[in-house]
């Protein structure tokens, strides 16, 4: 059994259900590009909201993080990586959690208690030193001197607000060398595996910790470097996950591993998490805005790294290494197989409009790049030869060379002022832009929310929507799959209040004053003080930004075509306006 599945085992036979993945997009926090923590997905149910699979969850979670995404080609980064997790919403606390750890750890993957160290939270003027942390891991045979302390490191939060805690992190030393009896934090030998947080607190905009409503655990481990740490690898891509892929891309280009690191490393690293992005439902294609820039960047990058390792790109090298990660993956994630012709189109077709003007590009950035890169010539790499500024910056360091980046950003914002102008020109006609059609479904989406609370559970919340001008889509928390009946209701009672015509107006207040409203307000710590709330009649009251139909009858006949489980415990509607 590998490490994943040793995991889920172990907190499943301790009471913990198994929860899916949530999609690498997240489906209910606009805040955030990706899912970048096991967590994050859960934040609600952090901050007091009822879990549906109850109290124990375990899972693994699909993370991409871009932050970084310049250091791909290192040892240890990856842009996707799998986070291991476990948590308690107001159920078990530091006693079980630090218990287990060991235990797994010790019992599961027999790992000598010596080789092991730990770090808890050494204390400040607001919350004090962890002495229960220390004296669990202290009974359970961590030596005195592979105990040690700090303040930055031993809190956690996965954002400026939001849930947070103190935390204590577990080491492994990784050497051959002899234990040292004294852990120091700063010796690299020491590899960080596993980071256990007691979320008991929510910090709030202007920097208050308060207490959440329960004492929750979080804990996370990084699977690609736990697995790489295990085997005894300082280079993650030489442990087994990622043996097969480096082989391929040796096949691929007739070369070898060593000598070529950083090139193989960021293929197969921008690959794999361009499989995953493209494979979520969200339906993210290669664009110039936010996921979408992050994969045409990934695939771009990865196709320049294939041309430096002399790979002839026109042949059908991405789609191979696109293939073996959808087979290898495809057991524990199995969207990879269903969205697989999206995948291979994406990267296909975006290969397609990158090879246009690649060369060319490449030559103009060698005519240009005697010095530093300055702002025109950036620009004009961008514009005329799709270059990202990140990969012209990758060119430029490659050379010892600056790029004007701030020349660059003025030059981008300009020219974007000039096609948003250009844009609205187009609609002012009086032809019906996409732009009314999204409107009259997202009015449609309100009544949708409001319909489910009558016909299904009060309960019912938004988990997501999103909105296309040929349909919409809508998630949301139910314990069942909707009955017809239930289905038809809803359809119904929509209609009926399209019929109605109904007013549609809007009211600015403090959120305060939304709140007490009583008007829906998820992810009200996300808005600025002062909000909009959206009124339909009497039926439906919404914090929103708008924009909405003015009456309901503009909406059009409304139509439910589809109810399936989007992730568990979420339901998701599909619905059209004829
Ligand atoms: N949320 C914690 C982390 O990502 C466990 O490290």
């Amino acid at each position: 059994m590998n490490l994943k599945d040793k995991y889920i085992e172990f907190f499943f036979c301790l009471g913990h259900k198994h929860i899916p993945s949530a999609p690498v997009v997240p489906e209910n926090d606009p805040s955030v590009l990706f899912n970048t923590a096991g967590m994050q997905p859960l934040i609600p149910y952090l901050m007091g909201e009822k879990h549906p699979y109850g109290t124990r969850l375990v899972d693994y979670q699909k993370c991409i993080r871009t932050n970084d995404l310049d250091e791909i080609g290192d040892l240890t980064h990856h842009t996707f990586f799998e986070m291991l997790g476990n948590w308690s919403l107001g159920d078990y606390f530091k006693k079980e959690s630090i218990s287990w750890s060991f235990e797994f750890l010790t019992d599961v993957l027999k790992i000598p208690v010596e080789r092991l160290a730990v770090t808890v939270y050494a204390g400040d003027d607001k919350v004090p030193y962890d002495k229960e942390a220390h004296d669990l891991w202290k009974n359970l045979g961590i030596s005195e001197g592979h105990i040690a302390s700090t303040t930055e490191d031993n809190f956690w939060a996965a954002g400026e607000t939001g849930p947070c805690g103190t935390d204590t992190e577990i080491f492994y030393f990784r050497s051959d060398d002899e234990v040292p009896e004294r852990f120091d934090t700063e010796d690299d030998r020491w590899v960080e595996i596993w980071n256990n947080v007691f979320m008991e607190f929510n910090r709030t905009k202007d920097g208050t910790i308060e207490n959440l409503p329960n004492k929750n655990v979080d804990t996370g481990m990084g699977y690609e470097r736990v697995v790489a740490v295990l085997e005894g690898k300082n280079d993650n891509y030489t442990s087994s996950l990622w043996e097969d892929v480096i082989k391929l891309i040796e096949e691929i280009s007739g070369k070898s591993y060593t000598g070529n690191e950083e090139s193989m490393r960021i293929i197969a690293d921008h690959i794999r998490t361009a499989v995953f992005i493209s494979a979520d439902d969200a339906g993210i294609k290669p664009s110039n805005k936010d996921q979408g820039y992050i994969l045409r960047r990934l695939i771009r990058r990865a196709i320049r790294h294939a041309k430096k390792l002399d790979i002839d790109i026109n042949s059908d090298w991405d789609e191979r290494i696109a293939l073996l990660i959808i087979d290898k993956y495809k057991k524990y994630y199995e969207e990879l197989e269903r969205n697989k012709s999206v995948v291979l189109e994406n990267i296909k077709n975006e290969k397609i409009k990158f090879n246009k003007t690649l060369e060319k590009g490449l030559k103009e950035f060698e005519k240009k790049s005697d010095k530093d890169i300055d702002a025109d010539t950036a620009f004009h790499l961008y514009d005329t030869f799709g270059f990202p500024i990140e990969l012209t910056i990758e060119l430029a360091k490659e050379k010892g060379l600056n790029v004007d980046l701030d020349g660059f950003n003025t030059k981008f914002k300009e020219h974007q002022e000039l096609s948003r102008t250009a844009s609205q020109g187009k609609f002012k006609g009086g032809l019906a832009g996409d732009s009314e059609i999204e409107t009259r479904y997202h009015t449609a989406t309100h009544l949708l929310n409001a319909a489910l609370k009558i016909t299904v559970s009060p309960d019912i919340h938004q988990m997501g929507s999103n909105i296309t001008t040929e349909r919409m889509r809508f998630d949301f928390n139910c314990d069942h799959k909707l009955t017809p009946e239930e289905i038809k209701a809803t359809e119904d009672l929509v209609n009926k209040w399209i019929e109605e015509d109904l007013p549609v107006h809007k009211e600015e207040m403090t959120k305060e004053e939304a709140v007490n409203s009583g008007a829906e307000c998820r992810f009200i710590e996300k808005y600025p003080d002062i909000v909009t709330v959206y009124f339909v009649g009497d039926v439906s009251k919404e914090l929103c930004g708008g924009p909405h139909v003015s009456h309901t009858g503009e909406i059009g006949h409304f139509k439910i075509k589809k109810e399936e489980a989007s992730s568990a415990g979420v339901r998701r509607i599909k619905a059209i306006i004829e």
